[in-house]
């Protein structure tokens, strides 16, 4: 048997325990070997069930969120794929055209009871139906037009594995069982019809290009995607902006724009970067929409039950669309009658089609799990939609003119920004084999901080801590002497004095920090041990272009170390557990 496993199984030694009762041996602690085991398992007791039913049997037993693809020596030339909370989508490459695009779903047409005598291989009391499952019949041939009816299938969570050799995809669904059979035919069955159900899977196109997953002169994806930011913000703002006429339409939401001006209050949530991005806009998104605005990391805001009105206006922010944590708090707010926005970068996600409307971020695929210009792109969407609700606020018109032409200004800063490379790496050198490294900054600088951390401990495994700079006298200025390394951020904006002040105190107790400032701002440069200037940006922007400097000292210092760069150990890129 081999299977391809994502996700995680919530009941495994429960299952693990029903089978080692039933005489199992188990060579491992993973939650892989006893999905191997439990077909095995059933395959003993029902050696004429075919491959598709038996998964059918074992996925009923599984609790958790996973994405699974079977194949096995009992039968070959064929497939089984399936996903409950994973990411799953079916490529298809032909080389004529297919004759349908859709695929019908075939349902089960009966559920029997599980007999007493088959009781014996229910893990926890589920029911098994006894029998074959009868199916409806497929009403449309899913083979390819002509003569050559070649036809090869991929399975993968994520479109960028799979483009280099087809652009045509399924989007699997929950509980979706899709298998390819000895004659080459994909079937996607399912166990139950429900009220929800679309009768049919249809064939996406992608529109991603080749050339936008491979690394080219890159040494890692992260690397790719941190130099390609100054595209990757064109992308998002393109055909959304006119910077002549200083409008802005997000075409996702723009029917719901009337409804979001009279809503209670705006609830933003997500995950790690994702959040971080919520934390930089937050202030803007305050004083342009004049709405009370809360952001809440997804986990937490499910811990503590939050309340949730019918007229609140719920943004759920996330790179892959898949994230569990995310996903959950937008089913608990849909269900209580919230308008549910999604800010996704993955066309066809789980948070994408739940989401009642939403703005694509198009930042192109994001392949190193570190995120990088997913934030940035995020940063501008919300940005953007700050800018479209405050467009009939006439006292608000000065502020918006200036974020607009800042906007237009940031793909030619970024490279500048860019250009600080070389002078990072030599930085990154003397800070590398230190312990920790504290990210200091507040005001839209603080969300900086935070995601610069962030980015320091998830690929270079070094200790890192994003501190408002507000908050040093309450604890972190214990830490400060002349051996510990920090990094600080101070712009000319609203906070400047006060953070010449943190600033002050760091120095004070010895502390050299390595400075983000304002080109030729001579004030701040004085106190550092080195300096990195960044273009001067309208306040709300700065964010950034402070944060990309911290993208590539968290990447230089990851290649100082040896790390792994784009698969930082112990983390995935779509965390669709909880
Ligand atoms: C970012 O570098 C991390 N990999 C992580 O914090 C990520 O942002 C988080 O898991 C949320 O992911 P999402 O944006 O896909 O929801």
């Amino acid at each position: 048997m081999w299977i391809s496993f994502a996700g995680i199984i919530t009941n495994y030694k429960d299952v693990k325990q029903f089978l080692v009762q039933k005489g199992h041996k188990f060579r491992s602690d993973t939650d892989t070997e006893i999905i191997a085991k439990l077909i095995k398992h059933i395959h003993g007791l029902h050696p004429n069930y075919s491959f598709r039913e038996l998964v059918e049997q074992v996925i009923q037993q599984l609790e958790g969120a996973f994405a699974l693809c079977f194949k096995s020596m009992h039968f070959p030339g064929e497939v089984v794929a399936t996903r409950r909370g994973s990411p799953l989508l079916v490529g298809i490459k032909t080389k004529t055209k297919l004759a349908t695009d859709h695929i019908p779903i075939l349902y089960s047409k009966e559920h029997s009871k599980l007999k007493d005598t088959q009781s014996d291989h229910r893990p926890h009391g589920h029911e098994i139906p006894a029998h074959g499952l009868a199916r409806s019949q497929s009403t449309s041939e899913f083979l390819p037009q002509g003569d050559n009816k070649e036809v090869e299938y991929f399975f993968a969570s994520d479109a960028s594995a799979i483009i280099e050799h087809t652009d045509r995809v399924i989007y699997l669904l929950d509980d979706d069982v899709a298998s390819v059979e000895k004659e080459g035919v994909l079937k996607i069955h399912r166990l139950k019809r429900t009220l929800e159900d679309t009768h049919a899977r249809e064939i996406t196109t992608l529109k991603m290009e080749i050339q936008q997953i491979m690394k080219g002169n890159f040494s890692s994806f992260m690397q790719k995607e941190i130099f390609e930011q100054p595209e990757s913000v064109v992308t998002t703002m393109r055909g959304r902006i006119n910077f002549d006429s200083e409008t802005v339409v997000l075409g996702g939401i723009k029917d719901y724009i009337g409804e979001i001006r009279r809503c209670r209050r705006l609830l933003l949530i997500a995950c790690g970067t994702s959040y971080n991005s919520a934390i930089a806009t937050r202030q803007l998104l305050e004083e342009l929409t004049e709405l009370p605005v809360m952001v809440d990391l997804a986990s937490d805001f499910l811990d503590r039950n939050t309340p949730i009105f019918r007229d609140d206006v719920c943004f759920f922010i996330s790179q892959s669309g898949e994230t569990a944590d995310t996903l959950m708090a937008l089913r608990y707010c849909k269900q209580r009658g919230a308008l549910i926005v999604g800010i996704t970068n993955t066309v066809g996600s789980s948070i994408c089609r739940e989401s009642h409307c939403g703005v694509h971020i198009n930042a192109g695929p994001e392949i190193g799990v570190a995120s990088t210009k997913a934030y940035t792109s995020q940063i501008i969407s919300l940005v953007m939609f700050a800018l479209m609700v405050s467009e009939d606020r006439i006292s608000a018109q000065p502020r918006r003119s200036e974020i607009i032409q800042g906007l237009r200004n940031l793909p030619d800063q970024i490279k500048e920004v860019l250009e600080l490379d070389s002078k990072i790496q030599e930085i990154s050198k003397k800070v590398f084999e230190k312990k920790s490294l504290l990210v200091l900054g507040r005001g839209y600088n603080y969300a900086t901080c935070l995601e610069g951390a962030l980015k320091i401990k998830e690929i270079t495994y070094m200790h890192s801590e994003g501190i408002l700079a507000g908050e040093l006298k309450h604890g972190p200025l214990a830490l400060v002497d002349k051996g510990m390394p920090i990094i600080m951020i101070c712009t000319r904006d609203n906070v400047f004095v006060k953070c010449m002040n943190a600033l002050q105190q760091v120095t004070a107790r010895e502390g050299r920090p390595i400075l983000i400032c304002h080109k030729n701002d001579q004030e701040p440069q004085k106190y550092g041990s080195s300096v990195l200037e960044v273009p001067k940006t309208v306040d709300c922007l700065q964010g950034i272009l402070t944060v990309i400097p911290l993208q590539l000292v968290s990447y230089h210092v990851a290649v100082l170390k040896g790390c792994n760069v784009d698969c930082p150990r112990n983390l995935a890129k779509s965390v669709t557990v909880e």
